[in-house]
């Protein structure tokens, strides 16, 4: 694939989808970006707005639609549909509403591009994730969940800032749901190539403090966001237009993206949650096994029952 000839879909134009067609236009990961929504008038408020942008920038084509046979010949398509919490809605109900719209949009996916790879934003993503790779077509591999990516840039984001040192030199990573049951990997936690046990960290500060704060920290992020904001947009479309541009590159980067788990972690190879996997343009290349303390193990075993429990609970 070649970034320079490559077309992006972007399935809903909500706030995510929206911010997720001008993140590749900015970053300039394609040349044309189709951005679908079930009103045309959406899209199309969207699609122009960005499109104001374009003589600033690099080249490239946005097409508003509301026809999902305008996603033929797309190498990479992003779903961000999601449905709006109802009032008194349960997060089961919610999920079961999700549950359908993702089921419905990948029959359309498949009938229409049925060799693009997937990425899923859509929450909750790890369920959603098991969900479209149980009903589509496509080889697994072809279907990515947005995972704890951003989940782990946030993790190294505070960790950078508070050790002083780039944010891609602080190697760690985020495993499990996108959610509640969310686990940092500590135990394997690197500053380049120093183990973060043996760094020098900032007077006054203790490892177990940094590990207690920032467990809450990442998990609450997004509502700490959502009450001030209503949402969440410009982080996760960022990991969204990097995930693409790591496909269309073929750059062979490292990911934690929702992907079924491989036998070493021994939760069983049907839960789908984020895990390390090397991405390029066959999508998900090679999935990672990173080894864990056994609180981690422990920790990484709830995840997996939690998201069984709430799969079984809708399928
Ligand atoms: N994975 C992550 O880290 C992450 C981060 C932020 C948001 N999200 C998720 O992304 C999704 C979208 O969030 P948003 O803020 O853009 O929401 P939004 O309400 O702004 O947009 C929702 C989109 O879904 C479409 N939609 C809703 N119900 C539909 C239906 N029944 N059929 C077809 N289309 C339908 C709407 O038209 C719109 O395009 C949500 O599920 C949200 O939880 C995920």
């Amino acid at each position: 694939m070649n970034s320079k000839i490559s077309k992006v879909g972007v399935v809903g134009a909500g706030r995510v989808g929206a911010a997720v067609a001008s993140a590749l236009v900015m970053m300039g990961v394609c040349v044309s970006v189709v951005l679908y929504n079930r009103t045309l008038d959406k899209a199309e408020g969207e699609a122009w707005d960005i499109e104001d942008a374009i003589p600033l920038l690099e080249e490239c084509n946005i097409l508003p639609t509301d026809k999902y046979e305008d996603f033929a010949d797309c190498d990479v398509i992003v779903i961000t549909l999601g449905a709006p919490t109802k009032d008194g809605q349960s997060r089961l109900e919610l999920l079961k509403d999700n549950a359908d719209i993702i089921s419905s949009t990948i029959k359309e996916l498949d009938r229409v591009a049925p060799n693009a790879i997937l990425i899923i934003i859509s929450n909750p993503v790890d369920i959603l994730t098991r969900i479209a790779i149980k009903t589509s077509t496509r080889p697994e591999n072809l279907i990515i969940g947005s995972g704890t990516v951003l989940d782990t840039a946030r993790v190294r984001y505070q960790l950078g800032k508070l050790l002083n040192v780039s944010k891609q030199d602080a190697n760690i990573y985020v495993i499990g749901e996108h959610g509640n049951t969310s686990l940092i990997v500590w135990s394997n936690a690197q500053i380049g190539a120093i183990p973060l046990e043996k760094f020098p960290l900032p007077q006054d500060i203790s490892l177990d403090k940094i590990k207690a704060e920032y467990v809450d920290n990442t998990r609450k992020r997004a509502y700490t966001i959502s009450e001030r904001k209503g949402g969440t947009s410009y982080g996760i479309s960022t990991v969204a237009a990097q995930l693409v541009d790591t496909v269309l590159r073929d750059e062979k980067k490292v990911f934690t993206v929702s992907v079924k788990a491989n036998a070493e972690y021994k939760i069983g190879e049907q839960v789908v949650l984020g895990l390390p996997c090397i991405i390029g343009k066959k999508g998900i290349e090679r999935k990672l096994h990173i080894p864990l303390s056994q609180e981690e193990q422990r920790a990484l075993e709830h995840s997996a029952e939690e998201l069984n429990k709430a799969y079984e609970s809708v399928m």
